[in-house]
């Protein structure tokens, strides 16, 4: 058979209902919604639509554009992790949201192997998901939220008491989940709180659940620091100094501003009159973080210091 005249016929193979359901999950990534079908289906039947400028209709959709730049920031990622390569001087286009950042920077420093917690998994991006089950990691998703997630073990707990043993974990990964521990959770159908001081608390808990040496992946969003009620925002001193407070030693970390270009790297990123919201449709900056806690870089913090001399000297204490 000529392939032309096999590639036309294999265009009309499936009925019109799979056809249309089949594109909306290629292209927009979800099922079609009654809606979009219904008009699909009446005018694929009565002619007035053909199946590829139906095609052409959602590739050209802006809801595609967005499942496009989630879809390159997720490609970008996986290719570094599978080299072996740590993404740095990420770039995304302007008028996107921090995930395009995110995404790929901890994507690609995901450990290959073991037990990896994703906190704050039940309002991720749905591909950001699909590619962490697709890694081959033992998948553990925790929020005090839930979501039907296939393939992932899920413990519904808040990150700041957790169900899990010490050393028990291989990485854990907060993509833009810490601003909000302590807040007003509302949203998400949680409880409001006004306690972002709490913050520290989630950090100390994932350090005691980290195996020695095991890393801890945190994307913040970077701006004038204040309580936006549903988060909180810091600048990156800000930041640093909760991740000390609880412990955890810097390995790595990289600031990233939406800027008129697009996203880029700031390494000098300054966070005055940078509110949210003010560049894109989100976070206007961002700060990507790898964090390790060790005995010895426990000791190197202040905080860390001082609670490992109060827990030296408490036995002392007892026996006098
Ligand atoms: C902005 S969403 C996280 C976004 C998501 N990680 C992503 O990749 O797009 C914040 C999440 O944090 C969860 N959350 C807030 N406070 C929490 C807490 N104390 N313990 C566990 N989860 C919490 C919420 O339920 C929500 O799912």
């Amino acid at each position: 058979m000529d392939p032309l005249i096999r590639s036309g016929l294999d265009a009309y193979e499936t009925s019109d209902a799979d056809f249309v359901e089949r594109a909306f999950r290629d292209i927009l990534r979800r099922p079609a919604d009654d809606e979009a079908r219904d008009r699909a289906l009446t005018k694929l039947a009565d002619g007035t639509l053909s199946r590829a400028t139906f095609l052409h209709e959602l590739a050209t959709a802006s809801e595609a554009a967005r499942v496009r730049q989630l879809d390159d920031a997720i490609a970008l990622g996986l290719a570094a992790r599978a080299r072996g390569e740590p993404l740095t001087w990420l770039q995304a286009p302007a008028g996107t949201d921090e995930r395009v950042i995110e995404v790929p920077w901890v994507l690609s420093r995901l450990v290959p192997s073991g037990r990896v917690l994703e906190v704050g998994y039940a309002f991720a991006e749905a591909p950001y998901l699909a590619a962490l089950l697709r890694s081959g990691v033992e998948l553990v998703g925790v929020d005090l939220a839930g979501r039907d997630v296939e393939g992932m073990e899920r413990v519904q707990a808040d990150v700041r008491d957790l169900p899990l043993p010490d050393a028990s974990v291989d990485q854990a990964l907060l993509v833009s989940t810490l601003e909000h521990v302590g807040a007003d959770n509302s949203g998400y159908g949680l409880e409001a709180e006004e306690a972002p001081a709490s913050r520290a608390d989630a950090l100390r808990e994932l350090g005691r659940v980290l195996r020695p040496r095991a890393r801890l992946l945190v994307t913040v969003p970077l701006g004038e620091p204040g309580d936006h009620g549903w988060f909180r925002l810091d600048d990156v001193a800000g930041w640093n100094g909760l991740f000390a407070s609880a412990g955890l030693f810097v390995e790595e970390q990289e600031a990233y501003e939406l800027t008129a270009d697009g996203w880029r790297a700031a390494p000098g990123f300054r966070a005055e009159g940078v509110g949210y919201g003010d560049h894109g449709p989100a976070a206007s900056a961002v700060l990507c973080t790898a964090l390790s806690v060790g005995r010895l870089r426990r000791l190197a913090t202040p905080d860390g210091l001082s609670r490992t001399v109060k827990r030296r000297l408490r036995p002392l204490r007892h026996r006098t």
